[in-house]
Parts: C-alpha cells; structure tokens; sequence
C-alpha cells in the first residue's frame, strides 16, 4: 500500500492563488479587503507568525495593517485600539496575536473584536455560531485540516474521525466541523481511557495536542488519513551541538507507513493556517460588502 503524503505547502498555495483571484475581482469594484494584525509585545515566536501574515496578506493584493504594542500596553489601550479598528471600514479582518502577555484578559480582549471581523474565529459569538451550524468565522487551522480532507476524501459522511486535544483554538472547533461534515466524532485528551484503543479506531485522526511524536504508527489504523497538527521544536544532535528540527504530534516514519494519507511536519497543516486567515479576510469583505460566499473556501 502506498501512503500519499498530503501536501500542504502546495495546497495552500493554491488556496492563496484561489483568494488572490477574487481579491483583483474586488478590486475591479473598487474595494480592497484590509486585515489589521495587532501584536503586544516582543515574544520572538509571535514576531516571526506576524511578519509572515503581514507578507502574504499583500502577495494576495489585501491590505495589511500591522500595529506592534510595547508588552506593557494597558488593557484600555487595547481595548482603544480595538474599537478603532472596529469602526474602521477599511479593516475587514482583526487578528490579536496569541498569547498576550499576562496582565491582559485574552477572552475580554477577543471577545471585543466585531465577530463579523473576527478572522480568528474565538470570538464567542463565532464558537456559538459554529457550534450550531450557522454561518461563522472559522478558525484558521481546523479550517485547513477540513480543506485537505475534503481534497483528499472527498465526502467524510460516515466516517469515524478522533481527535486528539480538546483547545478552543484547533480541537473543539476541528470537532465541530467534522461533525457539520457528517463524521462520527470523539474527542479524546490527556485523560482518555486506552487512547491507543480509540485512535485506532478512527478513520480520520487529527493530532493537536502539542506532544512531539506522541503518537506511534500503531495506533493508526490501516489507511486511515493522519492530520498533524504538532508543531513542536526539538533537540537534534544528530545535526550538530545545539541544534533542532520540527516534529509533529505523530511519529510520522512509523506512522505514514500504515496510513492511507498522512500531513508532514513541516510543510502539512502549517503553511494552510495563514492561507485560511487570508481566506477568513476575503470572506469577511465579502460579507461586509454584501457579496455571495466566495466558492471553495468556506467551511
Ligand atoms: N498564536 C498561535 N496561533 C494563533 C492563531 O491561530 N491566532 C492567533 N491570534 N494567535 C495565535
């Protein structure tokens, strides 16, 4: 049996290619869908992750509103900001950066953001909404597991899908989508009883629990399509003193040798986040704009 290896690098590039299209069509109207990203304080991850948006949010021909805030902004400050950019009918999108530094309240701070501008899709607005079906803003990474299944399985009606990890940010909404898509779905953690047991059962297994290579390939099921969405830093010695690659959740060797389909680490669920918030942005204008869904990027 051969393991094809879903590309997510390329997919998000056609996704970009797919959003770039209808943005020059918006522009032929005379609109230029704005995202605004606001990040406090110097947290060298974050700098990286918000110099990437704010790259390939104009390759797509968007407008990016970058706005840096020392790390000891108070939460008025903030929320100030916030409220500006809210009223601003250039920002269609509105994506704070996690996480914040400690002073500040997260939920008060997203839950601040106009939901129909919330790219990030944590608003509890958008959580409810998603949450019964209705029209929501998407968080970006579950957003793209869902884009690739689709592109690799066509229908997931019926099909037994485990997730691995209960966060507000990729598992509970991961959950929620596969469910909309007609999957069979358990969400297992760190306190679930003979996790090997229920991971082996799953058709579709979506690991996000930020554990490097927690699970081994046998707990895969034969054929099943593995979602990885670990991204986790690790010593190589093998490289040279010092020296790291990236892993991800899966034991990806032993792993893509049983499964159907499997997401490297790097270069599967990782580059699909950022062109699923560019998606988010085009989706929100279009609302804003009083335009019918753009096709193919919605969940
Ligand atoms: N930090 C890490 N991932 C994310 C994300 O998807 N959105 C935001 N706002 N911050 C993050």
């Amino acid at each position: 049996m051969t393991t094809t290896i879903i590309d997510g690098k390329a997919f998000a590039e056609k996704v970009r290619g797919r959003v770039a299209g209808f943005v020059a069509g918006l522009k032929e109207r005379g609109i230029t869908p704005g995202l605004a990203v606001v990040l406090v304080g110097e947290d060298p991850a974050s700098q990286v992750y918000v110099r990437n948006k704010g790259k390939q949010t104009l390759e797509v021909g968007m407008n990016s509103h970058g706005h840096k805030l020392p790390a000891d902004t108070s939460e008025a400050d903030l929320l100030a900001l916030i409220n500006q950019l809210n009223a601003d009918p250039a920002i269609h999108g509105i994506l704070v950066q996690l996480p914040l530094p400690g002073h500040l309240n997260s939920d008060l701070v997203i839950n601040s953001i106009d939901p129909a501008k919330d790219v990030d899709g944590f608003h509890i607005s958008n959580v409810g909404l998603l949450g019964t079906g209705q029209k929501a803003m998407v968080p970006c990474t579950p957003l793209g597991c869902l884009m690739m299944l689709r592109d690799h399985l066509g229908s997931l009606a019926g099909l037994n899908a485990v997730v691995v990890g209960r966060s507000n940010i990729v598992g509970k909404p991961m959950a929620q989508l596969l469910l909309g898509d007609n999957c069979t779905v358990t969400i297992a953690h760190s306190r679930t009883k003979d996790l090997a047991e229920v991971c082996r059962r799953a058709d579709i297994l979506v690991a996000a629990v930020g554990r490097p290579e927690m699970i081994p390939g046998d707990w895969v099921k034969p054929g099943a399509t593995v979602i990885d969405v670990g991204i986790n830093r690790v010593p190589a010695p093998d490289k040279g003193e010092g020296k790291t690659r990236l892993v991800g959740d899966v034991h990806y060797e032993s792993a893509a040798a049983v499964a159907g389909a499997i997401t490297p680490v790097p270069g599967g669920v990782g580059p699909m986040t950022i062109a699923c918030l560019l998606a988010n942005t085009l989706i929100a204008c279009h609302r804003a704009n009083g335009l019918p869904e753009p096709e193919g990027l919605t969940a």
